[in-house]
């Protein structure tokens, strides 16, 4: 299958890192290269190093920036940029761009295992290494289960959605993505059932985000990103959903809060100095015209911030 993602707030994104011909630059999530194509393209003397987990993206990546001496590709997770960089000989840099999430072709391939719309062995590993959602599914406790889709999915059903899933398990594995989706579906109750939208979707978000520590490594690679920043250096990050979004926002916030004295001391005793200030006060979110053309970005909203 071919690796087809159409980037989310690309002229946004894009112009928000600022590209210098002869910067350097790293792609943290560069997925199909759409982002990377755009920003090696702005390159002369300029570096770019594009990296990803997934090693159905890297084959993508890698062919789509061929041709481009500027870019080096490097299999990894985000949250290891730092020894990634080291290694291609880029000790600070002037941008980084991570674009969370899953990308349309993980979604769309049957074959990985991330969605309830075809049956597919149930997997959901970017890396495609370690545990899978199969693995979960079959050994956690209901009540590991539950605290997982209650965390990451905020399904108010976690509990009868676990109790379903360990009951179910009992008579067989669930092994495919069209069995647990059922298995959820008959675990809640009739009127959720009739609400839009598929039951089984907070229960496959908060799969995804726990098989691939999603909320850890980008917590781990906003600091590996910030610290690779020089002065001057941008970091924008794109989330797809609010749990994402409130990592990147409180991190952010807290770069570029400066003194927390008491207000009414007279002189400053912490000594604290904002070591960022954002871009955009609030994120920016896609357009009108970006939403009708690709309603999959409903919930995208890109965060900048630049170091001071
Ligand atoms: C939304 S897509 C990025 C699309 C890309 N910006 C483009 O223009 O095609 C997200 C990509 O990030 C990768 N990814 C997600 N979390 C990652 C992590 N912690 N480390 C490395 N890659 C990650 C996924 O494998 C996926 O290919
Ligand atoms: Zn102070």
């Amino acid at each position: 299958m071919e690796f087809v993602h159409v980037p989310v707030l690309f002229r946004e994104t894009i112009e928000s890192l600022a590209i210098r011909p002869d910067g350097s630059y790293i792609d943290g999530t560069a997925g199909g290269g759409g982002h990377s194509k755009a920003i090696a393209e702005k390159l002369t003397t300029g570096r770019l190093l594009a990296i990803d987990q997934d090693p159905d993206a890297i084959r993508a990546v890698t062919e789509r920036l061929k041709g481009f001496s500027c870019a080096a590709i490097r299999r990894c997770n985000f949250a290891d940029m730092k020894e990634a960089a080291e290694k291609a000989g880029m000790l600070q840099v002037d941008g980084v761009l991570l674009d969370i999430g899953v990308s349309s072709y993980q979604f769309d391939n049957p074959e990985r295992g991330f969605s309830y719309h075809s049956d597919a062995p149930l997997d959901m590993r970017m890396s495609r290494e370690g545990i899978s959602a199969r693995d979960l599914v079959n050994t956690l406790s209901w009540q590991e289960l539950a605290e997982i889709i209650s965390r990451y999915g905020e399904d108010k059903n976690a509990r009868s959605i676990a109790k379903g899933i360990v009951r179910a398990r009992q008579k067989a594995p669930v092994e495919t993505t069209l069995q647990l989706a059922e298995i959820v579906k008959d675990s809640v109750p009739a009127t959720v059932r009739r609400e839009p939208g598929h039951p089984a979707r907070k229960t496959f978000q908060a799969l995804r985000i726990q098989v691939n520590g999603e909320l850890d490594r980008l917590s781990e690679g906003l600091d590996a990103a910030f610290s690779l920043l020089k002065p001057g250096g941008r970091l924008a990050v794109i989330t797809f959903h609010s749990l994402e979004d409130r990592i990147v926002k409180h991190r952010m916030a807290d770069w570029c809060t400066g003194c927390t004295c008491p207000p009414d001391f007279p002189i400053c005793v912490c000594g604290k100095k904002p070591k960022a200030e954002l871009l955009y006060k609030k994120g920016v979110s896609p357009s009108r015209e970006e939403l009708l053309q690709n309603p999959r970005c409903r919930s995208a909203r890109l965060r900048v911030c630049i170091k001071l």
